[in-house]
């Protein structure tokens, strides 16, 4: 949700601006502008619509002459979609410019309190607020007047500021939201995450809330609110500008769906040595993990439907009781959490509003964070008491996909690695777990060697009104993802159900040619999902099942049958999901729609 950019160096800006916002475009937005510095003045060029717009515009920035400024696209939270609401948001005076990602919460008195001292707004954004305050509180010192805005707003940002009075260098600061630092040579950015910057630099630093930073082309000085230096750590991004790029695919997400592979065996060959799972990237030790009461798993979206998965699978493994749930739930319902419990976030992103905000909460009431991220040093990272980085790499398509599977991996890790401290595996059972989670990336390589079949199916079912997902326990835990995958980018109605739950209200949906796709992986369960099957089919529903090589006699149990090669069944849903993911891919492609960008959503969420 909304993507910033800023440069100050020797090249002309505007191209670049558009450059980098044009690599944040997969964060979703609905408007784009810019603010440029030059000829001792703020120049704004912004639009509704998509970043073509802009381009156009401005003759893909090659009209708007200068070398700093600022960028922006906007996913509208405050008013329409619209020019006028769109970043960046210009003082009265035209003095300063400013965009921003996040909410401002306390907007309406501080605007109020500005009106009646006569300043005049023209957006409904809550934006507008923090340009006109910085002028309001400005003496001559912009570093102080920003100090003093972030004293007295309420809520998330991340800012970029333009003041015509500095002809060299601009402000930015963060608070829960994200923003880094690229630091070039005789140039320098600002970027809400490194893809838009990775051309130009690979040194980035991760700002710590309410950290300001002033960049010049040739510096880059870091204050806290007491206007003292802070000295940081540069970290080398090192991730190849192809990771960024879509490569010769059409869509990213197809794309990340065949790096998942790679992607499962990073996260995964990193932390097995030996033959043992170490984690030395936290510090769960034997004592604490004897000690643990309850885990709470809290996430949102796919990364929630990770936890489902984990609440099965450490159950299974640790006999610990596990309780997954959405985050924006967990953290407004009191939740009974206290020092001996375990609170496991997940999130791609590391900035989705809900989660951070159910981390903090867990925090406040004594629990002990460990958090499963992608991006490093993003805001849910930095606030965790422990990390476990999945590396995935960047995901740009707004569906997940390799980010899930990498989550699943991390799960697994922890669980045998928990469940080897707490004396519930043989030393037989251990290496066999090991070894089957080393195997998972062939295995799904494997799958993705299928992926006509899938195709085929998707021509067949592609234009069905609504499409159920069922399955049992684990398998349950994947028809959520599944359902997801297909309703976010194929717009068809979907739901998951437990397959035993349906006869209890939702079977008098099935009708003739509704198609159920059941999950029936699971060997205990195996004849409990195929009756569920045979009760749907008896009701006139086409049934795709995705069942394990050691079923294969096992064919008539559905219209259509898909293979998947067998592992420990805990580590099944990293199989059953990737046909799930290729036939939510391949009827939204049929359907001709924008899969990388899903109408109405956003890849990171920072607004709750
Ligand atoms: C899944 O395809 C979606 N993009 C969404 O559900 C996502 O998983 C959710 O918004 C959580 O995001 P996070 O992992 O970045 O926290």
């Amino acid at each position: 949700m909304c993507g910033i950019v800023g440069y100050v160096g020797s090249r002309q800006v505007a191209p670049v601006l558009l450059d980098g916002l044009s690599k944040l475009e997969y964060r979703g937005y609905d408007s784009a502008g810019i603010a440029v510095y030059g000829d001792g003045k703020i120049n704004v060029a912004k639009a509704r619509g998509r970043l073509k717009v802009l381009s156009e515009m401005t003759d893909e920035g090659k009209s708007v002459s200068g070398v700093m400024g600022i960028g922006h696209t906007r996913w509208a939270t405050h008013g329409e979609p619209s020019d006028v609401n769109s970043h960046p948001h210009v003082s009265s005076s035209g003095r300063f410019a400013v965009v921003h990602n996040g909410i401002i919460e306390n907007y309406i008195p501080l605007k109020k309190r500005l009106m009646n001292k006569g300043y005049e707004f023209v957006s409904e954004t809550d934006t507008e607020i923090i340009a006109q305050l910085i002028e309001y509180y400005y003496k001559g010192d912009l570093l102080e007047a920003l100090i003093k805005v972030i004293e007295r707003v309420e809520g998330s940002y991340a800012l970029g500021v333009l003041c015509s009075d500095y002809p060299d260098r601009f402000v930015a600061v963060r608070k829960a939201s994200p923003l880094i630092v690229g630091v070039g040579e005789g140039e320098n950015f600002i970027a809400s995450d490194v893809t838009a910057i990775l051309k130009y630099t690979r040194n980035v630093y991760y700002l710590e809330d309410n950290e300001i930073v002033v960049l010049s082309k040739d510096s880059v000085d870091v204050y806290n609110t007491d206007k003292e230096i802070v000295n940081k750590e540069i970290f080398k991004v090192d991730w190849d500008v192809s990771a960024a790029e879509k490569g010769g695919y059409e869509h990213f997400m197809m794309k990340e769906i065949e790096e998942q592979p790679k992607a499962i065996r990073d996260t995964v060959s990193a932390r097995i040595k030996d033959g043992k799972i170490v984690l030395d990237d936290i510090s769960l030790d034997e004592k604490y993990i004897k000690g643990i009461n309850k885990i709470f798993i809290v996430a949102c979206g796919s990364a929630y439907h990770v936890g489902v998965v984990a609440k099965y699978v450490i159950e299974k493994m640790c006999r610990i009781p596990v309780e997954a749930q959405i985050a924006s739930e967990f953290r407004y319902c009191d939740p009974i959490v206290s020092c001996n419990d375990l609170v496991i976030v997940i999130s791609q992103s590391g900035e989705t509003a809900d989660t951070l905000a159910a981390l903090k909460e867990a925090k406040a009431r004594g629990a002990r964070v460990l958090s499963i991220v992608n991006v490093v040093g993003s805001a849910i990272a930095n606030a965790s008491d422990d990390v476990l980085y999945t590396w995935a790499g960047p995901e740009i398509a707004v569906a997940t996909t390799k980010a899930y599977s990498t989550q699943l991996a991390v799960v697994y890790l922890l669980a045998v690695y928990m469940a080897e401290k707490l004396g519930l595996l043989t030393v037989g059972e251990y290496a066999e777990m090991v070894r089957e989670i080393q195997e998972l990336p062939d295995k799904v390589a494997e799958i993705l060697k299928s992926k006509e079949k899938i195709q085929y199916l998707a021509s067949q079912f592609y234009n069905c009104h609504s499409i159920f997902f069922i399955g049992r326990n684990l398998d349950y835990a994947v028809s959520l993802e599944g359902s997801l995958k297909l309703k976010e980018i194929s717009y068809i109605h979907s739901e998951a159900y437990a397959a035993g739950e349906l006869k209890h209200g939702t079977i008098s949906l099935i009708e003739e040619g509704t198609l159920v796709v059941a999950l029936v992986t699971g060997n205990n369960l195996f004849d409990k999902t195929v009756s569920n099957i045979k009760e749907v089919k008896a009701r006139g529903a086409v049934v795709m099942a995705v069942r394990t090589d050691t079923h294969l006699h096992d064919d008539d149990i559905a219209d259509h049958v898909i293979t998947i090669p067998s592992t420990n069944e805990m580590f099944l849903p990293s199989l059953s999901v990737i046909p799930l993911q290729l036939f939510g891919y391949y009827v939204a492609s049929l359907k001709g729609l924008d899969i990388d960008k899903p109408r109405n959503l956003a890849k990171s969420v920072t607004v709750e």
